[in-house]
């Protein structure tokens, strides 16, 4: 059995048919080649398979690609520029030594990615650390990643306060 599906993924609408009980993760990296979606337990604990639906981050190993139908699917291969400009974010990681393995990188971008867009200007590290909680690093300590959300954070409240001046201008 098989069954249709359609999914906004990366800003571009996907067709496809998949057996009902294909995961969105395996939907991703195996028929998209969408591999910068990590997979390591498969069952809903570490978070390195986060990908943002509709904005939200959510484990990816644990929906079914056709439950994903008519929604829109962020990945990590969505935060480059299109001629691979690290986004602000990405920069920052790299700035901040904020990844040693890289393997939980995708997962946790997307998921400061998310926490930015819903509080911009925040830099409060419990708060930070609280958002990335679900989302497994083995290597960093997560220090190096709060730090690199904190300058994100500063940089969208610089970009806050000017603002008004600029709509003035
Ligand atoms: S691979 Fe999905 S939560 Fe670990
Ligand atoms: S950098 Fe290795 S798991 Fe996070």
């Amino acid at each position: 059995m098989t069954l249709p599906l359609r999914i906004e993924i990366n800003g571009r609408w996907r067709e496809g048919i998949v057996e009902p009980r294909r995961t969105l993760a395996d939907f991703l990296r195996e028929d998209l080649n969408l591999t910068g979606t990590h997979l390591a337990c498969e069952h809903g604990f570490c978070g390195n398979c986060n990908v943002l639906v509709d904005g939200a981050t959510l484990r990816s190993c644990l929906m079914f690609a056709v439950q994903a139908t008519g929604r829109s699917i962020e990945t990590v291969e969505s935060l480059a520029g299109p001629g691979g400009e690290l986004d602000g974010l990405q920069q920052a990681f790299t700035e901040h030594h904020a990844l040693q393995c890289g393997f939980c990188t995708p997962a946790m971008l997307l998921t400061a990615t998310e926490f930015l867009r819903d509080h911009p200007g925040v830099t409060d590290e419990t708060a930070i650390r609280e958002a990335i909680s679900g989302v497994l690093c083995r290597c960093t300590g997560y220090q190096q990643i709060v730090e690199a959300i904190q300058s994100v954070a500063r940089a969208q409240q610089t970009v806050q306060s000017l603002s008004p001046a600029q709509e003035a201008t």
